[in-house]
């Protein structure tokens, strides 16, 4: 029997018969303004199962530890158990969302390089912005530990830059979250999807992200399936 481990947001969290795998099952649910704004999407769940699965596949060509192991159904993926590090992993490329707002940078400027930006992973205090002398003093990681994670971070900024771009979309801005194995090893977990990044199409400059949910300018299951139909084109190549 399998035991609801956690209830998130875009996923649920399940014990398998193996204590170092879990299953992971991806809600057709919707929410922005951590979680103020919420919806239940029919097929959401399914195409971001579908996406990350890609993702995923994509990164282990590259070399990336992570832990998806493999897609179980059609909402369902396997992944190796990890203790998820309380930190939201945010790289930009482009300015927009908060850090446009936060510095009065326009969105749309090109970043001369990659800038990357800590969150404190706590819905109850709103994900507060964080930098590594708060790490240190709430003790989330050590010094060594942060820098493999910034490395490993722009790392994948390189291999996701380089997979959207060859389906047509620049990669603006995403968030990452990392994980401890049970050997302390430290791998990318979570999920790389249209929840966790702006993608903006090349030609036409429009959001394929859920930045159409969170600003109501579009329809978010037909920009999603535009994002999965091209990542299945690009495999079938
Ligand atoms: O809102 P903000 O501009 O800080 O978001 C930066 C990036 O991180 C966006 O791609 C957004 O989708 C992602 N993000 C996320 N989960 C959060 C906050 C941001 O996936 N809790």
């Amino acid at each position: 029997m399998s035991e609801v481990l956690y209830l998130g947001k875009a996923k649920s969290v399940h014990s398998t018969e193996k204590e170092n795998e879990l299953r992971l099952v991806y809600l057709d649910q919707a929410t922005a303004l951590n979680g103020k704004k919420k919806d239940e999407i029919i097929g959401k769940g399914q195409l971001n199962n579908s996406i990350s699965s890609e993702v995923f596949r994509y990164l282990s060509s590259k070399g990336v530890a992570h832990h998806w192991i493999k897609q179980l159904s059609e909402n369902e993926q396997l992944v190796k158990a990890v203790t998820i590090i309380p930190l939201e992993v945010v790289v930009r490329n482009i300015a927009a969302g908060s850090f446009s707002k936060r510095f009065g940078i326009k969105e749309g400027t090109i970043l001369p390089k990659p800038i990357l930006e800590f969150y404190y992973k706590d819905d109850a205090l709103d994900d507060p912005f964080m930098n590594e002398d708060h790490i240190d003093y709430l003790d989330i990681a050590t010094k060594e530990e942060v820098a493999f994670i910034k490395e490993q971070a722009f790392t994948i900024n390189d291999c996701l830059k380089e997979l959207f771009s060859s389906i047509g979309l620049t990669l603006v801005d995403f968030k990452l979250e990392f994980g401890r194995d049970s050997d302390g090893r430290i791998i990318l977990a979570d999920e790389v999807t249209p929840d966790t990044c702006r993608l903006w199409d090349d030609k036409t400059n429009k959001s394929l992200d859920k930045d159409v949910y969170r600003k109501d300018i579009g329809d978010l299951m037909s920009v999603y399936k535009e994002v999965e139909k091209r990542l299945n084109e690009r495999k079938g190549e």
